[in-house]
């Protein structure tokens, strides 16, 4: 099967009607037809697909299971995602393995697919979850105890997908198995269309984390209550809004409040508490400390005006990851001699292989996203740029297995 016929078939799974946008959640049924759509086209390659306890799948073509080259990506996303934030790389990992199997290569490394889970932390709220556990990066007794907005724990929801979350933990087997990591996955941001370029090399992945912040107020009647008299959280966290993005500038950083819930949520009332969580980024770790620091102390001195009491809790953090530059030289050899060229470009957006990057040389290929938007039901890549990915893929792999 070509690329878009794989494509075809991925695409209306766990879209929304309503948006357009997509609901893949770890461990819910959409969840459960993109892995079944994973494993059907990767048994159809002939690839024997093994889980790893931890939610991620692996499926390898041949025997060996040393050295080996992999590539894949997640079929996770965000709320009303785009179709192309990990589900690109998935599809260009099989399709590339098709086109390796058509002109009869055989590798003669071990070569593998890996399907991440959790990447976005959508439901759990742990970033890359998946490549977290398998590295031991998260405790599995932490991870199985995560709990998404509706209040069920990761080990529950596996338990009713059929899965066994006591077995969550890293598999140092699996690490030792492998000897490079390489993710195709669709640009977010919009540096390779004025460069005039279809593909791009990652060069690292700024330092990242996520915060929980609860502002606690009291509750009251909106119609009666004199504002002298509130103590209404709605006002620190709205002060505490535009503080992050006033601050993360002064630092080069990103600073975003993109989900917020407001208790009890009553439209004619004072709410008793605002639940908010800061996505903070930066280019340096000094910034990012920084950057989350005076945030901080803005959301204190505001609540203090208010009568309001704030705790902060940090949810995730992803040091900075520079990718491994003999192994993005030698792909960028290897493209060049196909007469493709990939400019070389860093990201604020987090990945499975940023994770993988402390334990192996890992290198990440970008698609053109003539937009730049992602996250968001408009994310875009031509059909052109992403059959673009596929055949620098199947020369990466190629070229890395023989
Ligand atoms: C994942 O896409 C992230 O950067 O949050
Ligand atoms: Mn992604
Ligand atoms: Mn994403």
């Amino acid at each position: 099967m070509s690329f878009a016929e794989l494509w075809r078939e991925l695409e209306p799974l766990g879209r929304d009607p309503g948006t357009g946008g997509y609901r893949r959640y770890s461990w819910t049924a959409a969840d459960a037809q993109c892995r079944a759509w994973f494993t059907r086209h990767a048994e159809r390659l002939g690839l024997a697909v093994e889980p790893d306890n931890n939610g991620n799948l692996w499926a390898w073509w041949g025997n060996a299971r040393e050295n080996a080259i992999v590539t894949g990506s997640h079929l996770d996303s965000v709320p009303d995602g785009g179709g192309y934030d990990g589900a690109l790389g998935v599809a260009s990992a099989l399709a590339a393995v098709e086109i390796l199997k058509d002109k009869n290569f055989y590798p003669e490394r071990a070569l593998a697919l890996a399907l991440f889970t959790e990447e976005e932390g959508a439901r759990f709220r742990v970033p890359c979850l998946g490549s977290r556990l398998m590295t031991g990066a998260i405790d599995p007794e932490t991870a199985r105890g995560l709990t998404g907005d509706d209040g069920v724990t990761l080990a529950a929801a596996m338990a009713a997908a059929g899965a066994d979350a006591s077995l969550l933990g890293p598999r140092e087997d699996l690490l030792e198995s492998m000897a490079a990591f390489v993710e195709l996955h669709v640009e977010q941001g919009r540096g390779l269309a004025p460069m005039g370029a279809a593909l791009g090399l990652a060069e690292g992945i700024w330092p990242h984390g996520r915060w929980r912040l609860v502002f606690s107020g009291r509750a009251d009647h909106a119609g009666t209550a004199r504002f002298a008299d509130r103590n209404d959280p709605m006002l620190p966290y709205a002060s505490t809004v535009l503080a992050a993005r006033r601050v993360a500038a002064e630092h080069g950083a990103l600073a975003t409040f993109g989900k917020v819930i407001a208790e009890p949520g009553g439209a004619n009332g004072v709410s008793s508490a605002v639940i908010a969580w800061l996505d903070a980024r930066a280019p340096d770790e000094e910034a990012l400390a920084d950057t989350v620091a005076e945030v901080r102390s803005a959301a204190e001195f505001s609540c203090a005006e208010h009568g309001v009491a704030l705790s902060v809790r940090p949810e995730s953090y992803t040091p900075v990851v520079r990718f491994d530059q003999g192994l993005r030289d030698w792909i960028a050899g290897v493209l060049e001699a196909a007469g493709v060229k990939a400019p070389v470009l860093p990201t604020g957006a987090g990945h499975d292989a940023g994770v993988l990057a402390a334990r192996l040389p890992t290198a990440m290929l970008f698609v053109r996203n003539p937009t730049g938007v992602s996250h968001s039901p408009a994310e875009l890549a031509d059909l052109a740029d992403c059959e673009a990915g596929v055949r620098a893929l199947a020369l990466i792999l190629e070229d890395l297995a023989r």
